[in-house]
């Protein structure tokens, strides 16, 4: 870990940190920021919800529209991208008899969000090496006249992937898309308005800083008037977005602390950090495949900067059992990096952050070959 940058966050220092993708990590001034918001809150209730809050909600809504570089009008906060996920289902009415398209690298609780509702996943089925053709047939493949929804993820959760949004959206139009870009502020920059998609969620607190419970969703301009938040409180009546601001008596410090996360994201150097996290995270890579002998198989759909798949020799972490059981051991060891399976195969998932450095990955690298041997 680079200590100059590790001490901005509160991570445990005897612990290996690889895995930034999964819940981000608070930095101290963010998480500063938001005791602050709480003090100010505590300090006086009832003039912070009656008086400030309303504003100042507003006003890291639209930090955060800009952060993800849309309009203001166009986007609402909201806690997670779970919760983004139900809006746009009830937005749909999304019930018994409708299906919704998903895809074999989409994250769990979105099909079951579906199928709570009533409806059915039908799932766009394709490989780690797969051409953006093939995964747009996948897509178009899975429709049925019944398929209300396509939800594509636009950095895969598992598998680490950056799919091809656009070209799939355009291949199942008229049917709406919602892109789970849960990974995707401050990791991956995107136009969204020109990925012609319906709707568009992303969490802030992976990797823009920002406290968890802080999440933005994106709607295109002639849906916001059928998008209403899940709970109806004093915003109700107002337009979109501004509609989602008030849902009653909640903790609202993680919104009011995104402008600190955001600073702070620019401070790190915005893009250029991501870019040198893409760097340390190739070079590390690269490194334990090396080490582990399984360099060059898969990936003919691109990782994105942040985090990346690395195979393991053949049976290692190859079921969930398997993947559980490792997990486990290179905790033990002092390392947080995910192990998963995918097809049979068993993979670790690399992330990079500023607060890593090479030596992080070539002690993985050891020790993962101490578990799992070589190739
Ligand atoms: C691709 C993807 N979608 C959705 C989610 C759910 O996010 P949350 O638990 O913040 O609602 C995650 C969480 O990691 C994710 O990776």
């Amino acid at each position: 870990m680079r200590p100059d940058i590790a001490e901005l966050f509160e991570l445990d220092p005897a612990l290996t940190h690889l895995n930034h993708g999964a819940f981000g990590a608070v930095p101290r001034v963010v998480r500063e920021a938001q005791d602050r918001a709480r003090a100010r809150i505590e300090g006086a209730p009832m003039r912070a919800f009656r008086d400030e809050l309303p504003d100042a909600i507003a006003a890291a809504r639209e930090q955060a529209a800009a952060f993800v570089e849309v309009p203001t009008d166009s986007a609402a906060l909201v806690r997670n991208v779970s919760e983004a996920v139900a809006v746009v289902l009830e937005s749909l009415s999304i019930g018994l008899g409708d299906d919704v398209v998903v895809s074999n690298h989409g994250y769990p609780t979105v099909s079951l969000a579906v199928q709570a509702r009533g409806g059915s996943t039908r799932e766009a089925r394709f490989g780690l090496g797969a051409s953006t053709a093939e995964i747009v047939a996948a897509f178009t493949e899975a429709l049925t006249p019944d398929t209300r929804l396509v939800v594509i993820d636009q950095i895969t959760s598992g598998t680490a992937l950056v799919l091809p949004v656009r070209e799939v959206a355009a291949a199942v139009a008229p049917v709406p898309v919602l892109v789970d870009a849960a990974h995707v502020p401050g990791a991956l920059p995107v136009d969204v308005e020109a990925l012609g998609v319906a709707f568009w969620a992303g969490n802030l607190h992976k990797w823009a800083f920002a406290p968890r419970s802080s999440a933005v969703l994106w709607v295109e301009a002639q849906r916001r008037g059928g998008v209403r938040p899940l709970v109806t409180s004093w915003s109700h009546g107002s337009p979109y977005p501004a509609s989602f601001d008030l849902q009653g008596t909640v903790d609202h410090s993680a919104w009011l602390a995104i402008p600190e996360a955001v600073a702070f994201w620019h401070d790190l150097g915005g893009w250029r950090n991501v870019e040198r996290n893409a760097d340390v995270l190739q070079r590390g890579a690269r490194h334990v495949a090396t080490a582990l002998g399984t360099v060059g198989e898969p990936s003919g759909i691109p990782s994105p900067p942040c985090m990346t798949l690395v195979p393991l020799p053949d049976g290692a972490a190859a079921t969930p059992d398997g993947a559980e059981a490792l997990w486990q051991q290179l905790h033990a060891a002092g390392f947080l990096a995910p192990p998963g399976s995918f097809e049979g195969r068993g993979y670790v998932r690399l992330a990079a952050q500023a607060y890593n450095d090479d030596d992080d990955y070539a002690r993985l690298a050891e020790t993962l070959v101490s578990l799992v041997g070589r190739a």
